[in-house]
């Protein structure tokens, strides 16, 4: 999704805000560009390609100043075209542009505000509702950029960070927040801003995070902030470690299969050799948290929806506690029976989906103020807003399909499961001592099942030839077919569906002809007769069946039925390792294929706009 960086230096700054949009760039965008302050002129550099090739720009055409804003789009108004791309600009026709301003999130009141602009006069080249802010602060400007920008954020509607300067004040940029995240990087005599402190790392680790509705004035020696009525405020200055060592490629073609490769240690890592469970793992409050509530409400979009799903399953069957999963942009505006005594449950990789952010938020404004995260990010807006919080250990995830943060997860919500059945007195100590020691078994286990990936290659040849493929699973694995066939579409583009196996003969079965793929998942459990039952009505109609059966299943290759063996039953955390062979299907279908694996087409690693 759309990045931002800024720079006020006394140096160069054009390397610091390319090298920023480059650690941005896993988020998916699709143009990008720079805006800088030189010899008394603003100048501009756009791209509909990558940013290597914007840098190619910038280094045949000397682009070089000390004060700069850079940005990466993601376009919802209007194409990805260069005129569309940010920084964009505003000023007199007669002496060239004096304002340029780059943004994140969505102006709703776009069309009133440029119909008002375009009356007074102002010229529109692109078709965003960004360009709309820039002329607005021009409009307002009258010798000081920070009460341009406090007027013009007054009149707008929706989500926004934004970052401005200003070519008759060069050595500031002030920046503003109100639903997007926007942090600032304090350096010595000079200060950043960017839409993640991610894009600043190696450049400062004094991050700031700014509130919503806050405005900062950023200049060389210092950094006032703002909040939403104006009164200066003061936000603490957070030491941050981000790691970048996670932009190393190693022996790996793509992002997505290192970092496939890497759940045996995020898992791990998740896990954190742990000898008991305790409520504690969750915040110094969760056994007061847990004791409290009599059901649970999980809120999440995509693959951590998918997450939530398998949960419910865990929960109510081990924890005996009702458990309701929302996708998040639904729940946010449908009308809902809430419940004070429910622990809201959010789970986001990156911890700034909008939408799971907005459900969230309608959760406690609806009075359930029990709230818990499982985030990736420890920094992230989530984290901050919720009472309790589960950080897992993934580590970056920079392929836009979700892999090792789906796994990390699933591992958080078992030992959530775990903690509240203890608290409801659902789990003795000899059930714990069983499941503390599959859990710290599942990362050799994990590292089993990635020795499947020749077999799996082997297969993933057939399926690049196809358009369509079905995904079949029962219980607590049909969320793993969800999760499965949604991978498969994210990054080879071909078009695939999950049903519980069960409901083929309510419709789907219509499809299954020989040019069908069934990908079928059969763990040794109390479903395997009725699974097989569903799988012979597939063969009768020729559909082709490409099972990933566990040991002792007594599925066995024949004519139509392929069959990978996975190593092991393992349990209630079998979905967990089912998930493994789907990942590794889907990634070398799409290297099959010759798509863009890390960067699929249209989509976005953090959505952080509705
Ligand atoms: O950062 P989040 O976990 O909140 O993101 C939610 C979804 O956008 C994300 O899981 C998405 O579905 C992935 N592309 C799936 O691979």
């Amino acid at each position: 999704m759309c990045g931002i960086v800024g720079a006020v230096a006394s140096r160069n700054i054009t390397p610091i805000l390319v090298e920023g949009l480059k650690r941005l760039e896993y988020r998916g965008y699709d143009s990008c560009g720079v805006a800088v302050y030189d010899n008394g002129g603003l100048r501009r550099v756009r791209s509909t390609e990558r940013v290597a090739v914007l840098e190619e720009q910038i280094t045949r055409d000397h682009v070089a100043g000390f004060t700069g804003i850079a940005h990466t789009r993601w376009a919802t108004h209007g194409a990805p075209v260069t005129r569309n791309a940010h920084p964009h600009f505003s000023g007199h026709a007669s002496d060239g542009p004096s304002i340029a301003l780059v943004h994140n999130g969505i102006i709703e009141n776009h069309e009133e505000l440029r119909k008002e602009l375009q009356d007074a006069g102002y010229v529109f080249e692109s078709q965003t509702d960004t360009e709309v802010i820039a002329h607005l602060v021009h409009h307002l400007y009258q010798g000081d950029l920070l009460d341009a920008v406090q007027q013009t954020v007054k009149r707008l509607h929706g989500a926004y960070a934004i970052a401005v300067f200003c070519r008759d004040e060069p050595h500031r940029i002030v920046a503003a927040r109100q639903g997007s995240p926007l942090v600032i990087g304090r350096g010595k005599n000079e200060n950043f801003l960017a839409s993640d402190a991610l894009a600043l790392a190696g450049t400062t680790d004094q991050i700031i995070y700014l509130e919503d509705g806050d405005v900062a004035d950023l200049q060389l020696g210092n950094v006032w902030i703002m909040d939403h009525e104006g009164k200066a405020v003061t936000r603490t200055i957070h030491t941050v470690h981000v790691h970048t060592g996670a932009a190393d490629l190693g022996p790996y073609r793509h992002y997505m299969q290192k970092e496939i490769f890497e759940q045996p240690r995020a898992v791990g890592d998740t896990l954190e050799e742990i000898m008991s469970i305790t409520p504690e793992l969750f915040g110094d409050e969760a056994y007061k948290v847990f004791k409290q509530i009599d059901r649970v409400l999980i809120l999440a979009c995509g693959t951590s929806y998918y997450a939530g799903l398998t949960a419910k399953y865990w929960i109510e069957s081990i924890a005996k506690i009702p458990v309701a999963v929302e996708i998040a942009s639904e729940y946010r505006y449908r009308d809902s029976v809430p419940n004070a005594d429910t622990l809201v449950v959010t789970i986001s990789q990156s911890g700034e989906t909008a939408d799971t952010l907005a459900a969230l938020k309608h959760a406690r404004g609806l009075g359930m103020e029990q709230t818990l995260t499982i985030c990736n990010v420890s920094t992230s807006a989530m984290v901050r807003e919720c009472k309790l919080a589960f950080i897992t250990r993934a580590g970056v995830e920079i392929g836009v399909a979700s892999t090792k943060a789906f796994t990390t997860q699933l591992t958080a919500l078992f030992m959530l499961t775990l903690a509240l059945a203890q608290v409801h007195g659902q789990l003795t100590d000899e059930q714990e001592t069983e499941h503390v020691k599959a859990l710290r078994h599942l990362p050799s286990a994990i590292s089993a099942v990635l020795a499947l990936e020749p077999q799996i290659m082997a297969w993933s040849d057939r399926f690049a030839a196809k358009e369509n493929a079905l995904f079949l699973g029962r219980g607590m694995h049909y969320p793993i077919a969800l999760e499965g066939a949604l991978k498969l579409k994210e990054i080879s583009y071909i078009h695939a569906e999950a049903y519980p196996a069960g409901e083929l003969k309510h419709g789907p079965l219509a499809l299954v002809t020989e040019q069908m793929p069934v990908v079928t998942i059969a763990p040794n459990d109390a479903l395997l007769e009725k699974l097989k039952s569903n799988m012979q009505e597939v063969r009768a109609r020729g559909g082709e069946l490409y099972v990933f059966a566990d040991a002792g299943t007594k599925i066995v290759s024949s004519e139509g039925v392929h069959v990978i063996r996975m190593p092991e039953n393992y349990g209630p955390l079998s979905p967990i390792l089912h998930t493994i062979p789907l990942q590794l299907l889907a990634y070398h279908t799409a290297c099959s294929r010759g798509t863009d694996v890390d960067k699929p087409r249209n989509l976005a690693k953090s959505v952080t706009v509705e």
